[in-house]
């Protein structure tokens, strides 16, 4: 997919009061720092478009973006961050479980995993919540640039085979960095063909 456009539409931490439009959208999250803003700067050839920062804590509401004037990309808060807690309910904040049970518009969550670590518990939970709220994701792993070719192969296939535990099935994921623009075709692809689906299935 070629970004024609990419702009800043809202923030907010209602999930009422987001966009109104019905346009497909799809939303990155994942612990504070495995860089969403980063990769969402990275997929729409932009420098600055969602807000970035060395950092945990950097966003703190949910962002809307819209891409070529047909799908909205969001930004959100990480979690993870200064919060202790066992239950990952309690650790999701409100206004983000909120946004994942209510949002209309949403057609899949990407969650974003740093490629360099093993699979983390509060990942895995905030998948599990995804899975058990009918809520269909993608994984996109991050910093690819920060291993050589063969750690990135064994610590994905590391990563897939602790899911397998557990679900059964893969999510669709993908390997990315944001410094190297590595990712962007496979990530970009994927949600251009859910748009074709969605588009087709609205026609029938
Ligand atoms: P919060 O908004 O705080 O939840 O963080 P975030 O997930 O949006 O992370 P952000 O994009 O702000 O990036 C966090 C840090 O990781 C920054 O210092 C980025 O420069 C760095 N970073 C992000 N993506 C990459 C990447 O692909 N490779 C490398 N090496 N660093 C990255
Ligand atoms: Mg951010």
């Amino acid at each position: 997919m070629k970004i024609t456009s990419a702009e800043f539409v809202m923030s907010n931490s209602d999930v009422a009061k987001c966009p109104k439009n019905p346009i497909p959208e799809y939303a990155f999250i994942g612990r504070s720092n495995v860089g969403k803003s980063s990769l969402i700067n990275m997929l729409t050839n932009r420098k600055s478009l969602a807000k970035t920062s060395g950092r945990p804590g950097k966003t703190q509401l949910i962002n809307h973006f819209i891409i070529n004037n047909s799908w909205y990309l969001v930004d959100l808060p990480g979690y993870g961050y200064a919060r202790v807690s066992k239950s990952s309910k309690k650790t999701f904040q409100k206004f983000i479980t909120n946004y994942f049970e209510q949002r209309q518009q949403l057609v899949s969550a990407f969650v974003l995993v740093d490629i360099r670590h093993q699979p983390q518990r509060i990942d895995l939970d905030f998948m599990q919540y995804l899975g058990e709220s009918g809520i269909p994701f993608g994984i996109i792993f991050t910093k690819a640039d920060k291993l050589k070719p063969n750690a990135i192969d064994r610590h994905v296939n590391e990563y897939c085979k602790e899911l397998l535990e557990t679900w059964e099935e893969l999510p669709p994921y993908f390997i990315t960095s944001s410094t190297k623009k590595m990712g962007q075709e496979e990530v970009l692809s994927f949600i251009e063909a859910t748009n074709k689906e969605i588009e087709q299935l609205r026609r029938e």
